[in-house]
């Protein structure tokens, strides 16, 4: 069965742009609740474990340069099927191929800049959550 929790963060650029507070409202309108949040910037060391599944990629290293450049928003958020239906309120990863009226479509750059990030799988929401956010921070 799918899980009810998935983790999201809004990125550099996006905070950076001013778009938390309508990325919020849109999460908000989507129908998640939001079950911890708090606004950090990440470490090198945080953003290469956290990104650590994509070591080997070719665009790892500006991944993390990117990630750990500014202030992001990190959160949990709930509903059913949280995972698989946020990677649809955020769009595919290339803005330009997002879709219309997703968070990306809206507010991302680029294929690298994408304004925000959504786990991928139940169990990689677990341990993203659990990166970020210990179980007396989650409501
Ligand atoms: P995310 O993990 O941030 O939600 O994004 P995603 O699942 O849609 O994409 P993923 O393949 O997991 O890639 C993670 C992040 O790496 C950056 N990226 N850059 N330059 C590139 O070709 C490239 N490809 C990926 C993006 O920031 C992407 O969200
Ligand atoms: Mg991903």
């Amino acid at each position: 069965m799918a899980g009810k929790i998935t983790f999201t963060m809004i990125k550099p650029d996006a905070v950076k742009a001013g778009h938390t507070g309508a990325i919020l409202a849109h999460i908000n309108k989507a129908g998640f609740r939001i079950v911890a949040m708090k606004k950090t910037q990440l470490t090198k060391a945080a953003a290469q474990a956290f990104y650590s599944v994509h070591k080997k990629r070719p665009f790892y290293g500006e991944l993390v340069e990117f990630m750990t450049s500014g202030p992001i928003v990190a959160a949990v958020l709930e509903k059913d099927n949280a995972v698989e239906d946020y990677r649809k309120v955020i769009g595919a990863t290339n803005p330009k191929e997002a879709a219309k009226g997703t968070i990306r479509k809206k507010y991302a750059k680029s294929i690298g800049e994408n304004a925000v990030h959504g786990a991928d799988s139940d169990r990689n929401a677990k341990r993203e959550a659990a990166f970020h956010f210990s179980s007396i921070e989650m409501f």
